[in-house]
């Protein structure tokens, strides 16, 4: 036993320096200088976390940066910051809530209106842990938000995009997406066993990515989903069951924090503004490299099954 004891906690304190360094390992960094004046960037939960920083970046390049999202008086905050800090002054709000189907529609209907052209998508809004809600849709919540929405929402301004010269998709995915070992396409809306909603959420971005890449074939528009990095954001704040509860409080004590973390949007920005990856469209990116599609993702006829699942019941509505 007294030997015992100074084991256990040397190999807890080992284990929790592993963890930080894991959790904070700088991903690299996007190298690219490309300038984004005259193109137009379309950024959903632009209002704060990656998001924002991407935001960001697009403007410091020159870009007309459209912060989508659902809350007014949070967005214009954003956009103060983000004019402030970089005098561009083609940054501006537009609502959508990627929990309501109108809400997107009537979004993409103001693009269409107000925009010749959209160069960059960057389906980024997303949520972690809520409860099993549904949405006024009848959808559950979460694979609304972080999945059908941006499905609905992508194919809605997929001709502005066609428009660009060179457009670009970039899926917001996660490392979650792996763990969807169970993933069922026919039960795609309905809550999944084990408090997986997430990442099931997160594993039909991936799969979506693919489908789509397939569907642009011979279209100048390129279609990319990636794992941002782990990073203290308001993403983890609601969060239920106590396996969740028990990685929450590993991120919260060891992850980096927004502040520290300005290398946590580099794999959004390299994705959507690095050269000569088009040859990848479709496929999956991490710390700015393009990485194996995980295995659940690699049944050949899957993403077709999910993209036709889902264009059912995004289209019935
Ligand atoms: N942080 C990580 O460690 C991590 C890891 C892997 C993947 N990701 C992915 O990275 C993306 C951004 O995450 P983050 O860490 O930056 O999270 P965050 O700080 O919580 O930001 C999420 C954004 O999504 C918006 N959003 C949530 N629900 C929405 C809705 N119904 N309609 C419109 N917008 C909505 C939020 O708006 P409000 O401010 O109004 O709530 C916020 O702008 C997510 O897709 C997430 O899955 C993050
Ligand atoms: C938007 O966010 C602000 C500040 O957090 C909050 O006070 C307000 O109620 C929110 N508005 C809506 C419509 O959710
Ligand atoms: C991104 O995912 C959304 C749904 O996840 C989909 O509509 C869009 O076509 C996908 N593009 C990618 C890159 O997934
Ligand atoms: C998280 O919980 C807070 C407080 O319980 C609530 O006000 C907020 O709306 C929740 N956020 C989400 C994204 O559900």
């Amino acid at each position: 036993m007294i030997l015992f004891l100074p084991g256990f906690f040397l190999f807890i304190v080992i284990f929790c320096i592993f963890v930080r360094i894991y959790l904070s390992w700088p991903t690299r960094w996007c190298r690219s200088e490309k300038c984004l004046i005259g193109k137009t960037a379309v950024i959903t939960g632009a209002n704060t976390g990656i998001g924002y920083e991407t935001a960001l970046d697009f403007a410091k390049r020159g870009a007309k940066v459209i912060l989508a999202c659902r809350n007014k008086s949070k967005a214009e905050e954003a956009r103060r910051k983000i004019i402030q800090e970089t005098q561009n002054e083609k940054i501006f709000v537009r609502i959508v809530d990627m929990a309501s189907f109108d809400s997107v529609r009537k979004f993409a209907k103001e693009m269409e209106e107000t925009e010749d052209h959209i160069d960059i998508l960057v389906n980024n809004a997303g949520a972690y842990g809520l409860e099993k809600k549904k949405t006024v849709d009848g959808h559950p919540l979460l694979m609304q938000v972080n999945y059908f929405s941006s499905f609905l929402l992508t194919n809605l301004v997929l001709d502005l995009l066609k428009k660009s010269t060179a457009g670009r998709i970039v899926n917001v995915s996660s490392m979650a997406g792996r763990k969807a070992g169970q993933f069922d396409v026919n039960k795609i809306d309905e809550f999944a066993p084990n408090n997986y909603d997430h990442a099931f959420s997160k594993l039909c971005n991936i799969l979506f990515t693919i489908e789509l890449a397939k569907r642009l074939r011979g279209a100048k528009v390129t279609t990319y989903s990636l794992h941002p990095g782990i990073i203290e954001t308001g993403f983890y704040n609601n969060v239920t069951g106590l396996k969740n509860i028990l990685f929450i409080i590993i991120i919260k004590l060891f992850s980096i924090t927004r502040e520290e973390g300005a290398q946590t949007p580099q794999t959004n920005i390299y994705c959507s503004v690095a050269k000569g990856i088009e040859k990848y469209n479709g496929e999956h990116f991490s710390c700015c490299q393009r990485v194996a599609p995980y295995k659940t993702a690699t049944d050949a006829k899957l993403p077709q099954k999910l993209w036709e699942k889902t264009e059912k019941l995004v289209f019935k509505h």
